[in-house]
């Protein structure tokens, strides 16, 4: 195991966001957006957490709020073979656990997969690094659409799927189950891809002092914001009620200091059936399936570091 495998990075890489906000996606859009080594050019919105017509305004109030200009670009509202479903059990029925943001700018013209393409278009080959943290519909989209495109991508970075259990599914975690066809596109890609896992996620736990300790960082509206929204996740009963983890952060997180993480290459296939298994992600970390070992797992977080980082980020923004 080692960390870091994505190897030498730009000073500020170019990238899209895509997202479907979200509690803890809010966090990982303001960390994005605090992180001089991440040039955001565009995020992009599906449904997910909540349904369009809620994460849209959401991810327009969230990059709003940090008085950052990057386009919101409105997206998929169902996956690429079906309906999104929602989880207002974690992130209320508004996405943003009943904390209400004031309205932000207007979303850019357009849609998703399109401003996508148009950004890669425009790009560098292998220049532009996408990160994922919703359903992976509006990536691939983009993708499948204009395949030629995956040649200016540097890497993809996913918060999606589970080496072990699911949380929406005993099986699966639910970006994955939200669209698995879309998410097997961005495994086949041939881009370098990182998975950003439950399994990895579940090392960030939320806790009252972490919370106390971000509200502490700083006295802008965005950590002031964000210190509530964390209040409003409701503790999970995976973690015996001490917490909830804090899983889009991470996939951020993993391209602003890969050190606070150690990872290794392991095969990953994406389950498409429509049985109990689907949207699961089978990840061989052994070699046993004899498949190509092409995707990044981080397997170990430094959970203080990381909550540390997040303070310091977003104590920067207004
Ligand atoms: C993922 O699903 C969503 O509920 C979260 O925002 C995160 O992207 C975790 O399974
Ligand atoms: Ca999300």
């Amino acid at each position: 195991m080692r960390a870091g495998l994505a190897g030498a990075r730009p000073l500020s890489r170019p990238c899209i966001l895509d997202t479907d906000p979200g509690t803890d996606d809010a966090l990982a859009i303001w960390l994005a957006l605090a992180s001089p080594e991440l040039d955001l050019r565009l995020v992009t919105v599906a449904g997910g957490n909540a349904g369009l017509e809620r994460t849209l305004p959401n991810a327009r109030a969230i990059v709003g709020l940090s008085g950052r200009d990057v386009p919101v670009v409105a997206g998929a509202d169902r996956a690429l073979l079906g309906a999104f479903t929602a989880e207002p059990r974690v992130h209320g029925a508004d996405g943003l656990g009943g904390v209400v943001l004031p309205e932000g700018p207007p979303a850019a013209p357009g849609i998703a997969a399109d401003a996508i393409r148009a950004v890669l278009r425009g790009a560098a080959p292998g220049s532009v690094t996408l990160i994922g943290i919703g359903p992976a519909t509006n990536l691939a989209l983009a993708l499948a659409t204009e395949p030629a495109l995956a040649g200016r991508v540097a890497e993809v970075v996913l918060m999606s799927g589970a080496v072990s259990e699911g949380n929406i599914t005993p099986a699966a975690e639910f970006n994955a189950w939200s669209d698995p066809e879309a998410l097997a596109i961005l495994v086949g890609c041939g881009r370098p891809l990182t998975l950003v896992t439950l399994d990895l996620t579940a090392q960030a736990l939320v806790t009252p002092a972490r919370i106390a300790a971000l509200r502490a960082a700083g006295g802008g509206r965005c950590l002031a914001a964000a210190a509530e929204i964390l209040a409003a996740i409701p503790p999970s009963r995976r973690f015996g009620n001490r917490g909830v983890p804090l899983h889009d952060p991470c996939a951020v997180a993993w391209l602003l200091a890969p050190g606070l993480f150690t990872a290794r290459q392991v095969a990953v296939e994406v389950e498409c059936g429509t049985g109990p298994g689907r949207g699961r992600t089978h990840v061989d970390r052994w070699g046993r399936s004899g498949r190509p070992a092409s995707v990044t797992l981080p397997e170990s977080l430094d959970a203080e570091g990381f909550f540390a980082l997040l303070a310091r980020r977003l104590a920067v923004l207004p």
